[in-house]
């Protein structure tokens, strides 16, 4: 479905037939454009910056390439193309035809979900958006870029949502996401993971790699949705989060490759004395950001979950292909759970493990991508390998909160821990050093020292094209 570019506000949702709601959304755009200039990557807003922006909702070729000022990238309301004669995948509705508005009995609950995805997309820029400041090259400035408005473009598809389809609550809420702020005290963002620093390139690698996978896997579960406009906005929404996946999964990668080489150029094979990220320090980080991210998913044994399952409202992954029976009803989930000290199988109705069948999926999709690194490592001749720690690993939310495990899942005492944490987790020191690295690298085609170059450019551009032009 091609998008109409004419209009205030490009959309492929025939915007103007509905003069009420372009007017409330009208009146919206101004108050996300301030908040862009805020709160938007600091310092860079003038600049030309190498940019996709979505022409078409096909799959085949929907984006075009362009040098762009990000305030004037056109954000945009863009839906899937409607599958014809739809009916509801999974729960106690399964079968029946989609919904195209929102059934009362589920209004507050779809709502809920709406606000909570929505607050994650205005909050990861916020979190990223010094990074300007210390980019390692143009070409990860520019991808940098690219994720931030794409970012700015899922809260627009979140908020045409509650614009639509929730009234003067949606409205209000559509304000309030513009008045949260990441890691902010009075008012912070709704999930933890969301008011996390993110203060180095690191991070951001890590970031885009874990976090940004589980907005993967909570788009796909609500492209599941009987509400079939949430189901179209995710569809595509998951065709842009795409890229960011791969911008950190390639990032961590380059950062790996270049310990290795740096740690062939020193006699004792230490890479920091040569001013790079060690492997073991690219471990503690993918720890800490694997196991903030599986919080993201909720309490492995939830009644929400079976509340939002059993309403179809928001399914497994590919809820039609990868299971047989969408009901759910008489299964069972057997977890470990922490009984007297001991790690004893415990059955839970499946209907109430639907968050933790969802995150084994996105545990699934993690180990293939450490599996690509490894490979990667392999190929370069190392045997020293990334794992990823158990999911009960460093977890603030759900049944494994408050109970220490190792990487492996063994339970341990708080001294165990405590002794422990820093060879698990960043230590002080570790934050310190990744800082002292962060200085920026401007001239096109060149790469901090501490990482890899691409193996191309974008959009079959050559990596010393100038990505980003500085105003
Ligand atoms: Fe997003
Ligand atoms: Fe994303």
């Amino acid at each position: 479905m091609s998008i109409n570019y004419d209009e205030r506000i490009p959309n492929n949702v025939d915007l103007s037939s509905d003069k009420r709601l372009q007017r409330a959304l009208e009146h919206w755009q101004p108050a996300f454009l301030d908040w862009w200039q805020d709160m938007g990557p600091e310092g860079w807003q003038a600049s030309d910056v190498y940019l996709r922006t979505a022409v078409s909702t096909d799959a085949g070729g929907w984006a075009q390439f362009g040098l762009v000022k990000m305030p004037e990238y056109r954000w945009g309301i863009f839906l899937a193309d409607p599958v014809a004669d739809r009916r509801i995948g999974f729960g106690d509705h399964f079968g029946q035809p989609v919904w195209q508005d929102v059934p009362g009995e589920y209004r507050n609950v779809l709502q809920r979900i709406i606000v909570t995805q929505a607050d994650t997309e205005p909050a990861s820029v916020e979190q990223q958006r010094h990074l300007g400041a210390t980019a390692p090259s143009l070409y990860d400035l520019r991808n940098l870029f690219q994720v931030n408005v794409e970012e700015g473009r899922h809260l627009w598809a979140m908020v045409y949502l509650l614009h639509r389809y929730f009234g003067r609550d949606g409205r209000d809420e559509a304000e309030a996401l513009l008045d949260r702020r990441a890691g902010d005290a009075d008012n912070p963002r709704i999930l933890d993971a969301f008011n996390q620093a993110c203060p180095d390139w690191l991070t951001f690698f890590c970031f885009t790699t874990f976090t940004d996978r589980d907005g993967k896997y909570q788009l796909a579960s609500l492209a599941e949705s009987a509400f079939d406009p949430l189901s179209r906005t995710c569809r595509f929404m998951l065709t842009e989060e795409a890229h960011h996946l791969s911008v950190g999964e390639d990032g961590v990668k380059r950062v790996l490759l270049r310990a290795l080489e740096l740690a062939a150029q020193d006699p004792d094979g230490d890479v920091r004395r040569q001013g790079g990220i060690d492997v073991d320090t690219v471990q503690k980080y993918v720890n800490y950001w694997f196991s903030y991210s599986l919080d993201l998913f909720g309490s492995e044994v939830s009644s929400n979950a079976a509340t939002f399952f059993a309403g179809g409202i928001k399914g497994r992954y590919r809820e039609d292909v990868e299971w047989e029976d969408h009901t759910a009803l008489s299964a069972v989930h057997v977890l470990p759970l922490v009984d007297n000290g001991r790690l004893v199988d415990t059955e839970v109705p499946l209907r109430n493990a639907m968050n933790q069948v969802l995150r084994q999926s996105y545990v699934e999709d993690s180990e293939r991508v450490v599996k690509r690194w490894n490979r990667a490592l392999e190929e370069a001749g190392s045997d020293v390998r990334i794992t990823l720690p158990s999911t009960r690993f460093h977890r603030r939310q759900g049944v494994y909160a408050g109970h220490h495990f190792a990487p492996d899942g063994t339970l341990l005492t708080a001294d165990q821990w405590a002794a422990r944490r820093d060879a698990w987790l960043p230590s002080e020191a570790d934050r310190a050093y990744v800082a002292s690295l962060m200085q920026p690298v401007y001239e096109p085609g060149q790469m901090a020292h501490w990482i890899a170059a691409p193996k191309r450019g974008i959009n079959k551009m050559p990596v010393d094209y100038v990505y980003v032009r500085r105003a």
